[in-house]
């Protein structure tokens, strides 16, 4: 099967878009590009360098003089930031809230977005993101829109932590959810929104395999 251009996945955080990405790729024998892993790492290299997230004069000039790289490794994605692997740190909820904040910069979307489609053309990929269907490689055929409630979201989110021994706190993460929502959908610059020829798959109601299946199916793999 053939997916010139690559496989778009958008929707809000939490929604289960990177499990189901990656289930699919490995499916279908394609790398997966987490796209917000970049953003992060822009985020955590601003906020080393000392740089406002939201200074985009500041951030413009640390672009400039920054490499971004994506590889892979025989554990997936890594991504360096001027040759070093800055994978492992992150994950951290401060580093997402600052990729969202970064992300909201022309500068830093254009360079990333162009980087990402890139990487679509050549190994038609799996990527997922949030504006992936209607920036990035809207040319795409194959564009999903995953998501699930805010409740249900931050009850999952709730279930992960308390796996790991912590003990979160629902009201907290539902509203930190809300607010990550509101940010990424409503800025001015290629905002988080379902492209119109997206596939909708809420999956509040439905197991991962589900969600997996419905996407397989749709791109006639199943
Ligand atoms: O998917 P994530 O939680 O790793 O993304 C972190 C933030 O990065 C997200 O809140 C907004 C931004 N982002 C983006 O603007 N576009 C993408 N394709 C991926 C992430």
């Amino acid at each position: 099967m053939n997916f010139v251009n690559g496989i778009a996945l958008d929707g809000p955080a939490g929604a289960g878009k990177s499990t189901i990405a990656k289930i699919i790729a490995k499916e279908l024998n394609l790398p997966y590009l987490d796209t917000g892993a970049m953003y992060r790492a822009m985020a955590l290299c601003a906020i080393s360098a000392g740089i406002s997230l939201t200074d985009a004069e500041g951030v413009d000039d640390l672009l400039q003089r920054t490499d971004i790289k994506v590889v892979y490794e025989a554990d997936g994605q890594h991504v360096l930031i001027n040759g070093q692997d800055v994978t492992g740190q992150l994950r951290q909820e401060e580093i997402g809230k600052g990729a969202s904040l970064i992300s909201k910069l022309r500068c830093v979307r254009d360079k990333l977005a162009a980087m990402q489609r890139d990487i679509a053309h050549e190994t038609h990929a799996v990527l997922d993101g949030r504006e992936i269907g209607t920036f990035v490689i809207p040319e795409t055929p194959y564009k999903f829109f995953i998501t699930a409630t805010a409740q249900e979201r931050a009850m999952r989110r709730v279930r992960q932590l308390r796996e790991k021994g912590e003990n979160p706190d629902y009201d907290t993460i539902l509203k930190d959810i809300e607010a990550r929502d509101y940010q990424d959908s409503h800025r001015d610059y290629a905002p988080l929104k379902q492209a119109e020829d997206a596939l909708l798959i809420d999956t509040t109601h439905m197991t991962i395999e589900e969600a997996v299946n419905t996407v397989l199916r749709a791109l006639g793999a199943r």
